[in-house]
């Protein structure tokens, strides 16, 4: 395979090169001032609800093109929700009726996919939700679960990796009772911090290095770490008990999620809420699309102390040939610095050693495998370059495309599939019969030796086993988002309560893009 591999991207080297267009292969690493913990953490704000109703909440929401000045000198084109980069926070309560006005003002279509909420199909923002250049769509829906940090994004046919780089993603609260009541950090901006977490890697000129190398078509991975939208800021604590709500906003890459001192902290929620008890972890990995909620004690650090927001190196088995020599790209599994924390203890009155979180936070219902009506199997393929399936991979995809607009989307066409079939939005993949319970397997036959983060669209769901054996006490929770490591097979259970059509995909937004990607209708 390797070698198959090779010849593959010689071949399609050989035809990007003609493409003028590309930008310079120069990244501004080497030129770059120092920009570690110079950036105070920015909070996004939270999206004035325009209904004076309680139980009604109306937003508006323009898709625009903006300019950031990430680097001192340097002025980036980025798009955003309402600004510049990223978004505000939709905030509402469960069971309210949501309505959201999404105007286009971009040049090219978009969509706004909540990701995380149980909608209707229509609501979805899907890939067949596109949103023309100065239209508007505004769909509404009932906010059916419960408290939780969800976020939402673009999922623009063959373009979600590309605009969600530019900066379209946003955070999307939701808060129930029993959230409200828990003795939880949640004054937002001061003990309530949402972190999204990117990677980016930046030309010369401070423009956005988006795929201007083959391999980023595996994912892109880029060398400059930004949270909030700064470049590794740091955010001072001022108090002992920080709740901070983690997205994993990335293209492509996976965070083992630490602080530097190795001290535990507790995770509360996962995607879909809160878990049933806190639990102490030193390490979580966060692949992109996923989301976690964890809360730090701060009360034994000393006025002035520093704590760095680290991703731990992890084993990265990927088969990759050219990753060592492409500058600006730092692979999956490295040891990585995100963001500091500064304890600030003077002029506050938290001087007192205490911390302490409830022990119970919410009661789960674990969906049962003996109420499911089936065992739907699903393989994550990339590569497989053999004669067998050539027909529907690249080297026979240029039946459409002239020799000269390959792209090289078209030249990577296929090699992300799921059970072998390449992403196509008039075909339904799978049926499920409304409010059925069904069980999901989900298994990564990387031949790349690449993990595939796993997302359902309209369903949170719960993970019987990974490999066959109990997850992990802090995945026993509601997800969306499930990380499935190569060789790996995950058991999903879920209850499907939304009739019509939804996706399901890797979230590594380039494998999404170029076909790992499926339909399912509910019927
Ligand atoms: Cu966050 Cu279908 O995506
Ligand atoms: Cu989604
Ligand atoms: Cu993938």
């Amino acid at each position: 395979m390797k070698s198959l591999k090779f010849i593959f991207i010689s071949l399609s080297l050989l035809i990007s090169s003609c493409d003028s267009s590309k930008p310079s292969l120069t990244n501004i690493s080497k030129t770059s001032e120092n920009l570690f913990f110079k950036n105070s953490l920015s909070i996004p704000p939270i999206l004035e609800d325009k209904d004076e109703s309680d139980t009604k909440d109306e937003f508006n929401l323009s898709i625009q093109k903006g300019k950031v000045k990430f680097f001192n000198s340097l002025e980036t084109n980025t798009y955003g929700y309402n600004g510049n980069f990223l978004g505000p926070v939709i905030r509402v309560k469960s069971g309210n009726e949501v309505k959201i006005n999404v105007k286009n003002n971009l040049d090219e279509d978009s969509t706004v996919h909540w990701h995380g909420l149980e909608v209707p199909s229509e609501m979805d923002g899907g890939p067949n939700h596109s949103i023309k250049s100065n239209a508007t769509w505004s769909p509404s829906f009932k906010i059916s679960q419960q408290a939780g940090t969800y976020w939402f994004h673009p999922h623009t046919f063959e373009k979600t990796g590309e605009q969600v780089y530019k900066g379209l993603a946003g955070l999307f609260i939701v808060d129930d009772k029993n959230s409200e009541s828990l003795d939880i950090p949640k004054n937002y901006g001061v003990n309530d911090i949402p972190l999204i977490l990117q990677d980016r890697r930046f030309n010369k000129d401070g423009s956005f290095d988006y795929k201007s190398q083959m391999i980023d078509n595996d994912g892109m991975l880029g060398d400059k770490f930004l949270v909030n939208g700064s470049i590794n800021p740091y955010f001072e604590v001022k108090e002992n008990r920080i709740r901070f709500r983690v997205l994993n906003g990335s293209n492509a890459r996976i965070y083992k999620i630490a602080l530097s001192d190795n001290s535990e902290f507790y995770q509360i929620a996962s995607d879909g809420g809160l878990l049933e008890k806190p639990i102490p972890l030193k390490s979580l990995m966060l692949a992109s699309g996923e989301r976690a909620e964890i809360v730090v004690d701060f009360s034994k650090y000393k006025d002035k102390e520093e704590v760095i927001l680290k991703s731990l190196a992890y084993e990265n088995k990927e088969k990759t040939i050219t990753s060592e020599s492409i500058e600006g790209r730092i692979e999956n599994g490295k040891d990585l610095d995100l963001m500091k924390f500064i304890v600030k203890k003077e002029n506050t009155d938290l001087k007192s050693n205490t911390f302490s979180l409830p022990n119970d936070l919410t009661k789960i219902e674990r969906l049962q495998e003996k109420d499911s009506s089936k065992v739907r199997k699903f393989e994550l393929n990339d590569m497989a370059m053999n004669m067998g399936n050539m027909s529907n991979t690249p080297m026979n995809m240029s039946g459409s495309h002239s020799m000269h607009t390959m792209s090289t989307n078209n030249m990577y066409n296929g090699m992300f599939r799921i059970n072998n079939k390449v992403f196509d939005l008039s075909r339904v993949d799978e049926s499920v019969k409304l409010n059925d319970i069904e069980v999901w397997e989900i298994t990564n036959k990387s031949q790349m030796g690449m993990p595939h983060p796993f997302h359902v669209h309209g369903v949170q769901f719960q993970i019987l086993a990974r490999n066959s054996k109990e997850p992990n006490l802090n995945e026993k929770a509601w997800k969306d988002t499930v990380l499935v490591q190569p060789d790996e097979t995950v058991k999903i259970i879920a209850k499907f309560k939304n009739k019509g059509m939804f996706m399901y995909h890797c979230h590594t937004l380039e494998h999404e893009d170029l076909g790992m990607m499926g339909v399912f209708e509910v019927l």
